[in-house]
């Protein structure tokens, strides 16, 4: 081995040592050097998000890129915390990641707070452009784009309306720090006005507070509503315990929240999201310009029903529902 090469090879070795150090999107170069480097940042852990996360890595592998061959991913939890996930972002882009996968709205913000110029691919996003991450749907225009779950109130209201024909009010259950909720919410407030019905709202901002808030409602609606929200979905049992006991129909907005308890819902499927958001991966990564891949949406739905909750709240949901729908049996 000649000196100067010696040289390289002992610069390598520093530079791949440090790069290990670092633990956001530390990754090591292989013989060509062209291991793309993929920073994770999952606003926290829920069912659903777990599964998105998990359909993602899968999405890459079938596109032919696997963990620790030609990409490394480093995987970050938000921990529901805005500042939590700012400076897992600022690690990421000292690190110099290639491409920053944020999965939830607030995950997808607090990436977007911190780069212009790290291509970001956001996974379930309820409304990129209400959360401020893209121009419009079609054309992000910026260095972010990905996929949307977005299900309107108003489909799961018509729902509710054959499920339990019979409420006058609705119980809105949500956390007031998404923005993936607040427009959902507005999208809820005008389908009350135009049929007659009432909200009554009940806003948290954490997980430790959905227990109350929904003993709150607990006695004042006859129907309960949460949308894709992340605080809720992450405390379903306690929502559960309380608006089963006191015999109020609780829908949600994501199948992970029926099978967490939740009396139905109609929802897209998370496993589908989570292999679009990898495929806007592999575009990216073979030279794709997000600012100029439209948002995708998810247009394939369909009806989840817990029976366990319906028989629980003494409900008898109608056959050509049930033929048609999803049914989970515990509130596991
Ligand atoms: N749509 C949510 C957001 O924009 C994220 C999300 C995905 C979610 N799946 C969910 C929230 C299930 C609650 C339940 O942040």
């Amino acid at each position: 081995m000649k000196k100067g090469m010696k040289k390289l090879v002992a610069v390598f070795m520093i530079m791949a040592l440090t790069v290990a150090a670092f633990s956001a999107c530390g990754g090591e170069t292989d013989e060509e050097g062209t291991t793309v480097k993929i920073g994770i940042i999952q606003l926290m852990e829920h069912p659903s998000l777990n599964t998105i996360r998990e359909s993602i890595v899968e999405g890459l592998a079938e596109d032919g890129y696997t963990d620790g061959e030609n990409i490394t991913i480093d995987y970050q939890n938000g921990q529901n915390d805005m500042s939590v996930m700012k400076s897992i972002v600022q690690k990421f882009v000292a690190n110099e990641c290639d491409v920053i996968i944020a999965i939830a709205t607030p995950a997808a913000q607090a990436a977007l707070s911190e780069t212009e110029e790290i291509p970001i691919i956001f996974a379930a996003v309820t409304d990129p452009v209400d959360a401020g991450l893209v121009d419009s749907l079609e054309a992000p225009g910026a260095n972010v784009t990905g996929t949307s779950d977005e299900v309107s109130a108003e489909m799961i209201m018509d729902l509710a309306k054959q499920i339990t024909p019979e409420f006058k009010t609705i119980g809105a259950l949500y956390s007031s720090g998404e923005d993936n909720s607040a427009s959902v919410i507005a999208g809820l407030k005008e389908y009350a006005a135009e049929n007659d019905l009432e909200v009554v709202e009940s806003a948290v901002t954490n997980t430790s507070e959905v227990k109350q808030a929904a003993q709150y409602l607990a006695d004042k609606v006859d129907v309960v509503y949460s949308p894709i929200d992340n605080t809720v979905a992450s405390a379903m049992a306690s929502a559960t315990d309380v608006f089963n006991s006191a015999g109020v129909p609780f829908y949600v907005s994501a199948d992970s929240m029926v099978q967490d308890g939740g009396l139905a819902t109609y929802g897209i499927d998370y496993t589908v999201l989570g292999k679009e958001t990898a495929h806007m991966v592999t575009e990216v990564i073979e030279g794709g310009n997000p600012a100029a891949m439209p948002v995708k949406k998810m247009s394939d739905m369909s009806i989840y029903v817990n029976t366990d909750t319906a028989k629980a709240l003494n409900i008898e949901i109608p056959a050509d529902i049930l033929e048609s729908a999803t049914v989970f049996t515990s509130a596991e």
